[in-house]
């Protein structure tokens, strides 16, 4: 449900958008979709795949087990994938460098989807701002077990943007 309603808000805000970021990719499965549906896209997949905080806790075997999984899932689309398995904030930086691709200085969407803590939220949301050019969301505002939305609420009134949401949990921000 929340995948077609990104794919949907995605194609709204950046029509076939050539350059695009997933924070927090799990098993792959979002970034198949999107890879799949614009043929075009380059898509950093970013993850840690690592250890984290999460409501369920992972170990770190089934952590490489989803990395493979997402690898598996995306193969189709090798040449278009940039896996990218660091923290957050570290790819992010990485990505501001522009040292992959200069001319993808500022990326077309970045879907925010790792860490739903308000701290680990907050850091995101900062940490990613500088790297999109059109379309800026995430994942899992409105649901009170997470921090999403007062980290995304306090963020984007600080910025001066206006936050939208729609199906899905998805909040979002155009740029
Ligand atoms: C909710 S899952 C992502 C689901 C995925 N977007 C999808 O639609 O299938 C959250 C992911 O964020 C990753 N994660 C958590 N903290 C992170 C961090 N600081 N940096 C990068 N990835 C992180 C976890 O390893 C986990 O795979």
């Amino acid at each position: 449900m929340y995948r077609e309603s990104l794919v949907n808000l995605i194609r709204q805000e950046c029509g076939n958008p050539m350059f695009g970021v997933e924070v927090g990719v799990h098993r792959g499965a979002t970034s198949a979709i999107l890879l799949r549906t614009f043929p075009q896209l380059v898509l950093a997949m970013v993850d840690l795949w690592g250890e984290w905080k999460d409501v369920t806790p992972h170990t770190l075997e089934e952590q490489k087990q989803f990395r493979q999984q997402a690898m598996a899932s995306t193969n189709f689309a090798e040449s278009r994938r940039w896996i990218i398995g660091e923290d957050s904030a570290e790819a992010a930086s990485v990505l501001l460098g522009g040292w992959w691709c200069p001319q993808t200085h500022k990326w077309d969407f970045v879907f925010i989807d790792a860490d739903h803590s308000y701290e680990a939220c907050r850091r995101d949301l900062g940490a990613w701002l500088p790297v999109v050019k059109t379309l800026f969301c995430g994942h899992d505002y409105g649901k009170p077990e997470f921090g999403v939305t007062q980290a995304v609420d306090e963020f984007c009134e600080e910025q001066g943007m206006k936050v939208n949401v729609t199906e899905g949990h998805i909040w979002w921000v155009r740029k």
